[in-house]
């Protein structure tokens, strides 16, 4: 856990409730959520459903359950799934699929997280009594590994038209979709549309602490409701929570668009150091990568180093870091980060030159 006084940009799930949040949250009305019968939740799941155009939704304690969830409902087991080899499924929810679904993954090699129409044709499986069925196809908008690339929709409508030939079914995590409707202009229904399942995180730049939204046709949401209970995600008095993502929804949107500035800043800050390598122009949303070019300076090494000095990063590999930021980030912070990064080279560098 950093100190209030660290520049996080760990990721945008580090954010706190604000005290405007809070206060929203401590009048909640509330009531007994695993009967339907939070107000709150109730109201904050039909805002969701309407924002996404789907018929129905429910609360859940993460996205990651959101994801566990749909594709437990989607596939049998022994059913395979399709996504990009960065997705979120595969390296962050602890063989899930394999575990709760009993699904098979199959990565597919997108680019910054995303695949082609061309690339899903090529991956699903003829019909055959010996292969795996190929049950569904899954995409994260925006690409979290994929440095925040926001998928474009007409690559959506491609991937999903080759996905519907081959009767798949189509599943969004929407992490960061509210990023993608910020950066691009396209709404969340729009984006949605062509799956039968999509869901929001209110934990990531919406700011809020806990909880997640799934949404999907009635049905859909009538099963998600059974696992919902089955693995223990049913609440009670989950009103608290769920107002705060009724006030993220109406105070914690718009405002994404000055985490993607400050992205911008920070990439192109780092972009002028020696050291650091860097596609700015890849900079979409709120989330920078950058590799470390120094000889002799690991990125694990160079994180501890940041850390030091007051700036929590992640590092993504040996060499790649990544930076994220969110609502306590201000251009401010940026600026004392690009600094502190710029510090921390020129005394790796001057540890390396022969003293004369
Ligand atoms: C793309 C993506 N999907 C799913 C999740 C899981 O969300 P949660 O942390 O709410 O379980 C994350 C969290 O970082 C994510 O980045």
């Amino acid at each position: 856990m950093s100190a209030p006084n660290f520049i996080d940009l760990y990721s945008d799930t580090r954010t706190q409730p604000t005290e405007d949040m809070k206060h929203f949250m401590m009048s909640a009305k509330v009531g007994d959520e695993q009967k339907d019968e939070d107000p709150t939740t109730r109201l904050l799941c039909d805002r969701v459903a309407d924002l996404l155009g789907k018929e129905a939704a429910v609360f859940l304690p993460s996205g990651t359950m959101c994801n566990e969830i749909a594709l437990a409902i989607h596939c049998r087991p022994g059913d395979e799934v399709l996504c990009d080899r960065s997705s979120h499924i595969i390296n962050f929810e602890a063989g899930g699929p394999a575990a709760l679904a009993g699904a098979m993954v199959r990565a597919i090699d997108g680019k910054r997280g995303i695949f082609s129409a061309a690339d899903l044709a090529e991956a699903i499986r003829p019909e055959s009594r010996t292969a795996p069925r190929t049950r569904l196809v899954s995409i994260e908008q925006t690409a979290n590994l994929g440095g925040g690339a926001v998928w474009p929709l007409a690559t959506i409508r491609e991937v999903m038209a080759v996905a519907r030939k081959s009767q798949l079914a189509g599943h969004l995590d929407g992490a960061r979709l509210l990023n993608a409707v910020v950066a691009s202009g396209v709404s969340a229904r729009a984006y949605a549309e062509p799956f039968d399942s999509a869901w929001i995180d209110l934990t990531k730049g919406l700011g809020g602490p806990v909880g997640a939204v799934l949404t999907g046709s009635k049905d859909f949401i009538h099963e998600a409701w059974r696992l919902k209970q089955r693995w223990g995600g049913a609440m009670r008095q989950s009103g608290i929570l769920a107002a705060a993502g009724v006030y993220a929804l109406d105070h914690h949107v718009d405002r994404l668009a000055d985490d993607h500035l400050n992205a911008q800043l920070l990439a192109r800050g780092l972009a002028r150091l020696p050291g650091i390598s860097i596609s700015p122009e890849n900079v979409e949303t709120n989330i920078v990568f950058f590799d470390i070019d120094v000889a002799g300076l690991s990125a694990p090494d160079f994180v501890v180093a940041m850390k030091e000095r007051g700036v929590v990063l992640w590092a993504s590999g040996t060499k790649t870091v990544r930076a994220v930021t969110h609502l306590h980030i201000t251009s401010g912070h940026i600026e004392a980060a690009v600094a502190v990064v710029e510090d921390v080279l020129r005394k790796k560098e001057s540890v390396q030159s022969p003293a004369n």
